[in-house]
């Protein structure tokens, strides 16, 4: 079956009755059915206290908590009272059950190397690590960095700070030194834990290099810990005292530890995330709420069972890896899967092979990633059997029908249910998404919300729109695993999330519902692009660009890419007397790679003789997003544009 567009893939569905509840597939253990689902949505919405506590009652507890929710806008304390520990619940609680000796962990390297870790095993390391952190003087609340190639240290990492109360603030291995240390910086962290170096397609990523010029610039940096990954690390630097081999701490470190009973709403986690400003957000997430989310929706939408092997593909340094990676699998009892490696590194079926070879059960990934498997054709996929998949699930931006179908053909082999999951950095889980067995799909659309949740679409006045109006993404309630705030930065939280539609939160992402009510996701409203499924700031790129000597102003924005979803373009003004030449727009390009990390290099530069600007002087966004849309024709020049000319003509449109 050849079919691309909407209508005709909704057609090819019922015609086959695929995704038509309760035929299809394999039930969801739970909820069999969308009357069920309706059911329950009703009541959960009706009394989320009521719904959210019987779900944490799944969980271990050391005092129950007083309050469900106290929620004094905006601001949301969830299970107030309440004692736990978030590493006791992914490990402790499973050791006195069949899963002790099962695998909690599966790593595969990039080289070809593998690690198991069994529940037993993991509990072990990250008891001795807890130890370690102790020793080092990391109390509760102080902040742990990490920096860490996607390796199980990177988990082990996680839960020992999780379990002695330190908060984590993963930082991805591909940002810059520049961005290390201004997390690092706003966090202050007293350690951070990182590699001598890590594999990136053959090559060696210098993460303590790069820890080492970023620990200048941390004045609150007692201590760096070091994992051994290579045979000949790349040159860094050694101070004693100050910085200590991961293998050696742990060979003299005990495994014994108790978990300390920690507060519903302790601080768990700070995760930086791209605003509309220059300045990375530190998002805090809390303890309790976030673990009773993690744990139902991993449970609910990938129908997840503790035979499953569980391949969420994201890094740890994002989101997804914090919550699919890590947290909801291992709450689940279920096994987590990790490859190192790039996509297609080192053979372009890597992926499908490893499916087959460890028997992954669930495969959840962005469409970027499966679009560019499409590109490479389907006989790498074909080379494999694939029989273990169950079930799939997209993330990070809306997926087109083609990747769908693709997915959904040579990976699914039509039997896989995909989820098509909404949620963000923000709010901790997945917040809408179809649920296998009783929400069925329709491509393209993130469909219902999750239980307890209240998304709506509005206008600028927090007006409802109707059916097919685009408007802006809401959510009208608070939900447990969601930011409390930003760090340091309370006010910065209220106005950014709770300010901008009056009593809602904000998600900074446009959509519209249809007439069954399902959401379909627009992309972002607000300067923030999505590239790859990785989030920037287009405020943070322009700073990077002119912080270069030559460059006088930039502006960014995203232009459509057909396998990135959207690539990073600026328009530049060179400081006066400075020639544009392909050899600056390289430089321009990794200058920004060198200020952020190559996740931000733009793809196009095009030199401007002035920023087109409304009188008032705002730049003319709209007008550079189409000029950049229309790129090829005019984008390898190197003379510089007279854009004003243009503004001229636009600004009615622009004000
Ligand atoms: O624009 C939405 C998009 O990714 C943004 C969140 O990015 P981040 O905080 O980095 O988290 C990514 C992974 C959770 C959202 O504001 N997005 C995420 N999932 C989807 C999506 N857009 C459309 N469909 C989705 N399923």
């Amino acid at each position: 079956m050849k079919a691309t567009s909407q209508t005709e893939i909704h057609s090819y569905l019922q015609e086959n009755r695929i995704f038509s509840p309760p035929d299809a597939f394999s039930a969801n253990a739970q909820i069999s059915s969308m009357e069920e689902y309706r059911a329950l949505y009703d009541r959960s919405i009706r009394d989320p206290e009521e719904f959210w506590s019987q779900i944490a009652e799944q969980l271990h507890w050391f005092r129950r908590w007083e309050n469900t929710l106290v929620w004094d806008p905006p601001f949301a304390q969830w299970f107030v009272g309440g004692q736990t520990n978030l590493a006791y619940n992914c490990l402790d609680r499973h050791l006195l059950t069949a899963r002790r000796n099962k695998a909690a962990l599966i790593w595969e390297g990039e080289n070809g190397e593998s690690r198991t870790l069994t529940y037993f095993e993991l509990h072990r390391e990250v008891c001795k690590l807890a130890n370690v952190l102790t020793d080092l003087g990391v109390k509760h609340g102080y902040r742990v960095g990490i920096y860490l190639p996607l390796i199980p240290e990177a988990v082990i990492s996680m839960l020992a700070c999780a379990r002695i109360g330190a908060v984590h603030s993963v930082v991805f291995g591909g940002f810059s030194a520049e961005a290390l240390r201004e997390r690092m910086n706003d966090a202050a962290a007293t350690v951070i834990i990182t590699a001598d170096g890590g594999w990136r397609r053959g090559g060696v990523i210098a993460l303590k290099q790069s820890v080492d010029e970023a620990a200048t610039g941390i004045p609150s940096l007692r201590h760096i810990i070091v994992v051994k990954r290579l045979d000949h690390a790349a040159p860094h630097s050694w101070v004693e005292g100050r910085d200590h081999w991961w293998h050696r701490l742990l060979a003299v470190a005990s495994a014994q530890h108790d978990a300390p009973p920690l507060d519903a709403e302790h601080p768990l986690f700070i995760l930086y995330t791209s605003g509309t400003t220059g300045k990375p957000k530190g998002i805090v997430h809390t303890t309790g709420g976030y673990m009773t989310q993690s744990y139902l929706t991993t449970k609910w939408i990938f129908d997840i069972r503790d035979t499953d092997t569980f391949w969420c593909t994201a890094e740890v340094g994002w989101v997804t890896g914090h919550s699919y990676v890590v947290y909801g699998p291992l709450l689940n009892g279920a096994t987590t899967f990790m490859y190192e490696g790039a996509p297609m590194h080192p053979a372009p079926d890597r992926w499908w092979s490893l499916i087959d070879r460890w028997g992954i059960n669930i495969l959840y990934t962005a469409p970027t990633a499966i679009r560019a498997f499409m590109r490479q054709g389907d006989s790498y996929p074909a080379k494999h059997q694939l029989a273990s998949l169950r079930l799939l699930g997209t993330v990070g931006e809306p997926i087109n029908p083609e990747a769908w179908m693709w997915y959904h053909q040579h990976i699914g082999r039509e039997r896989c249910p995909i989820v098509d999951t909404w949620w963000q950095t923000e709010t901790g889980a997945i917040l809408i998404s179809p649920l296998p067995g009783a929400v069925p799909t329709k491509p393209g659309s993130a469909t219902l919300p999750f239980f307890g949740i209240v998304p709506d679409v509005v206008n600028r006045d927090g007006e409802s729109l109707p059916a097919g109006e685009g408007g802006f993404l809401v959510l009208r309630s608070p939900w447990p695993a969601m930011l409390r705030t930003i760090h340091r930065d309370a006010e910065r939280y209220a106005k950014q999330y709770w300010s901008d539609i009056p009593g809602c939160y904000f998600t900074g992402d446009g959509a519209r519902r249809d007439a069954d009510g399902y959401f379909w996701l627009m992309g972002r409203v607000d300067d923030v692009i999505n590239v790859a499924g990785h989030r920037l700031g287009t405020a943070e790129i322009e700073s990077a660009l002119v912080s270069h000597p030559q460059v006088a102003e930039a502006a960014v924005v995203g232009r459509p890419d057909e396998l990135k979803g959207t690539a990073i373009a600026a328009f530049v003004t060179l400081e006066a007397g400075t020639k544009p030449s392909q050899l600056l727009k390289q430089e321009l390009r990794d200058h920004v790679a060198h200020e952020i990390g190559s996740i931000a290099r733009p793809e196009d530069i095009r030199f401007a003789e002035t920023l087109p600007k409304t009188r008032s002087g705002k730049i003319m966004r709209r007008l550079l997003r189409d000029l950049a849309a229309g790129q090829e024709t005019v984008g390898d020049t190197t003379t510089l544009e007279d854009l004003s000319v243009l503004a001229c003509l636009r600004e009615d449109e622009e004000t």
